[in-house]
């Protein structure tokens, strides 16, 4: 992701280039990144506008109340900074607080993303598949909907991953820890011969490679970042425009943790030069 990429071949219009909208996007650290990433390249002419709540990181072993309530505070925040329309780039925090949002604030268009149980059983072979979120998002009753609705036919293999977001946070993403950690969690998953497995936490796309070592080439792995992306670059074409950026880059980091860490993953990451302020 650079600041001003090239527009992919995936879009089509100006409109959908998101030319002059304005998005806000937040997680509870920098796993929403990975949702910002394909945003981008559906959007490279638009605003966006990133909150990483990392002072409060990680969300899925918290409980519902707090997490609605930095969700409430940070939407509040990026609708004060101009977004036009809200992505909330976790899962955790989408179970917990989409809703509350939505009703708050009914006349903003508020995304959330949810494990890709539909595609992860459309796309397996055996209908054994595995999900891998963290304990909030697989205890919340929007997943058991969720499963409920689009898991009926297959034999699906729950495995909460906590402490695996936490680690991302550090930045570093292939540390002896991090493998340990992904073992330990494939482990069930490979034992009940899982054939697709969804990154059910918008944190797991940056350890992918390691989950891809432990898992082996038979394995299909199923992130839904890009189709969320699809989704919210088609949502924005009904937006008013607004009025653009007219300094600067057009991507703005907040970060309720250490800002300097932020810029420096960003870095390191994207390759992407910017100074993240702290979330007031
Ligand atoms: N990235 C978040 C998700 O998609 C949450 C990770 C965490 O803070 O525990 O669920």
């Amino acid at each position: 992701m650079s600041a001003r990429a090239p527009v992919s071949d995936t879009v089509t219009s100006p409109a959908q280039q998101g030319l002059h909208r304005r998005i806000g996007v937040f997680d509870s650290g920098l796993g929403g990144l990975s949702v910002l990433r394909a945003l981008h390249q559906y959007l490279p002419l638009a605003d966006m506008l990133y909150v990483a709540d990392s002072g409060h990181a990680p969300y899925g072993e918290k409980d519902t109340t707090e997490i609605i309530a930095r969700s409430e505070y940070i939407t509040d925040f990026l609708l004060t900074q101009g977004a036009q329309a809200i992505v909330i780039a976790c899962n955790t925090a989408t179970a917990a607080a989409a809703q509350h949002l939505r009703a708050r604030w009914p006349d903003v268009p508020i995304i959330g993303v949810e494990p890709g149980v539909k595609p992860a059983v459309a796309h397996s072979p055996s209908g054994r598949i595995g999900v891998l979120a963290t304990p909030g998002t697989l205890a919340s009753p929007k997943f058991q909907h969720l499963v409920e609705r689009h898991g009926r036919n297959a034999e699906i293999t729950l495995q909460a991953c906590p402490g695996l977001a936490k680690e991302i946070e550090s930045g570093e993403l292939d540390t002896p820890r991090l493998r340990e950690l992904v073992a330990q969690f494939a482990g069930p998953l490979q034992e009940a011969q899982s054939d697709t497995i969804v990154l059910g936490c918008t944190h797991y796309p940056f350890v992918r490679p390691l989950f891809e070592q432990v898992l082996g080439p038979g394995v299909r792995i199923i992130d839904t970042s890009d189709a969320v992306a699809r989704h919210v670059a088609h949502l924005v074409t009904e937006l008013p425009a607004c009025t653009p950026e007219t300094s600067g880059s057009h991507i703005r980091f907040w970060s309720s943790g250490n800002p300097a860490l932020l810029s420096q993953i960003m870095q390191r990451w994207f390759h992407l030069k910017t100074e993240a302020q702290a979330l007031p």
